[in-house]
């Protein structure tokens, strides 16, 4: 038995959603525990593809239990579209759903304010996915926020006249029509409807799993570096998405979390704006973009290629105690000549081997690189480590060196079966030794 939370080391799209499907047979329930459908996570299997949300990645097993936790802000529409896209593909996830009814709502009036203030910001734009995530973490914090368990309350009208009296005045300063509150009102009311029977006071829900002797793997959306703390600021999301936010967005100890694997992209990707260290603006990022198919889940935008990272690796190593590095997308590095690696930044005259806190200091950063051999030899479908080239070996070498942590998984392709697992590492003590059993659901 075991607890273990799966992350994004980068900024987001490293291959979560693919290594929660693959990982979660050894485990009973799958939980997410912060951000909203700004999420896309891919699943492939077969000739199967699917593409999650909020819904927790665990949910094609129909064994598994799926909490959507507290730290979360959902959208319901967008929530019963994608439990109705499952429903048609022959997913049934309904006594299985599960949603902390202390869970924020993104309500339309969050998502027209996210659309006026990107309009407003022009070239400084984030660059969001225009869900409403950030907006609806502000009423959150705010204190005018309306939780599941809200839609329940007598007085939900004079709820959401309060809270859409401060969104109506900000959208009504960008030009915008006020929400109507009435209509809102009953908009809340039949979401009430519908969702109460998934809602759960959820931190007890899974501390009792915990105490049953289920095991629970957490999902994490986007990446470290998108982390409102620990981010580029502001170019982040408005979430925990590191580790800490397991805890606060879920209501378990830190104490029962047994360990993290973070999913690192054998290069590095980005949505939006913001630094971007290693970003190649020539023909090898449009290549990593075209044979990486390196566009959104979410939004279908083409996101900006660059080399590995090593500076961002160990800092989320560092943040997250990462035990186990799932690697991804090494495949996509199979034609190439050289890779370079980023193990330092050079700012100032000075090589530092830190993320710098502030904008200014990352807009003069400078990438140091190590240069690496290509291993020129497909990749895809490899299940065994050691028949790897050697070159693509030595690459991995490196990384562990560099971040000083063992890489337990490599993927060499988007489906389940295009999975390397290695034997004798922490991913078996992460999976509660089951790691036998995630090699056979693998099949390949
Ligand atoms: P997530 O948000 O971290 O779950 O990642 P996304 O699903 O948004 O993006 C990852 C993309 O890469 C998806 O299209 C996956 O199908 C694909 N993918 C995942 N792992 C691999 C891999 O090892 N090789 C290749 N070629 N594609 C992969
Ligand atoms: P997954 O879980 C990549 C980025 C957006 C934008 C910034 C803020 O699929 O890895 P938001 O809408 O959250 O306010 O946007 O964060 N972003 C992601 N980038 N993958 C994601 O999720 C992302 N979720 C948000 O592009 O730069
Ligand atoms: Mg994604």
């Amino acid at each position: 038995m075991a607890n273990s939370v799966v992350l994004g080391m980068q900024w987001g799209d490293e291959g979560k959603g693919k290594i929660v499907d693959l990982l979660c047979v050894a485990f009973d329930a799958v939980v997410r525990f912060q951000g909203g459908n700004n999420a896309g996570h891919t699943v492939k299997f077969g000739d199967r593809h699917f593409a999650l949300h909020f819904i927790p990645s665990g949910v094609i097993h129909d064994d598994k239990k799926c909490l959507l936790g507290n730290g979360m802000v959902i959208d319901p529409d967008a929530l019963f579209d994608e439990v109705e896209g499952l429903r048609a593909a022959g997913v049934q996830p309904d006594d299985r759903l599960f949603i902390s009814d202390r869970a924020h709502l993104i309500l339309p009036a969050h998502r027209a304010l996210d659309r006026a203030r990107e309009e407003a910001r022009g070239a400084a734009m984030i660059g969001t996915t225009a869900k409403g995530i950030g907006p609806a973490y502000e009423s959150k914090a705010s204190r005018a926020g309306l939780r599941m368990c809200d839609l329940r309350a007598s007085d939900l009208d004079q709820r959401v006249a309060r809270l859409l009296d401060r969104i109506g005045n900000e959208l009504a300063g960008y030009g915008e029509p006020r929400p109507d509150v009435a209509e809102e009102t009953e908009r809340c009311r039949a979401w009430a409807e519908r969702l109460e029977p998934h809602l759960r006071n959820s931190s007890y829900l899974v501390n009792e799993w915990i105490a049953g002797g289920d095991s629970v793997l957490f999902e994490g959306a986007q990446g470290a570096l998108l982390d409102i703390d620990h981010g580029t600021y502001p170019y982040v999301t408005s979430s925990n998405t590191s580790v800490g936010g397991v805890a606060s967005g879920s209501g378990v100890a830190p104490s029962s979390i047994d360990g993290v694997i973070g999913v690192l992209k054998a290069y590095t990707t980005r949505v939006g704006g913001g630094p971007f260290i290693t970003e190649l603006l020539d023909e090898t990022g449009t290549f990593l973009q075209d044979r990486g198919n390196e566009f959104g889940t979410t939004t279908g935008r083409r996101r900006r290629c660059g080399w590995l990272d090593t500076v961002v690796a160990r800092y989320s190593r560092m943040i997250n105690g990462v035990d186990s590095i799932a690697l991804t997308k090494l495949d996509v590095l199979d034609t190439l000549d050289e890779i370079e690696i980023c193990t330092g930044y050079r700012i100032g005259g000075e090589v530092r081997r830190e993320v710098p806190s502030t904008l200014d200091e990352l807009a003069t950063a400078e990438p140091v690189y190590r240069t690496l051999p290509g291993w020129k030899t497909e990749t895809v479908g490899i299940l065994d480590y050691d028949d790897l080239p050697q070159a693509a070996r030595d690459y991995v070498d490196v990384i562990e060196e560099e971040v000083d942590t063992p890489v337990g998984l490599v993927s060499t392709g988007p489906r389940r079966e295009e999975t390397i697992l290695r034997r004798g590492g922490r991913l078996n003590d992460l999976t509660g030794g089951r790691l036998e059993a995630v090699l056979a659901g693998r099949g390949g």
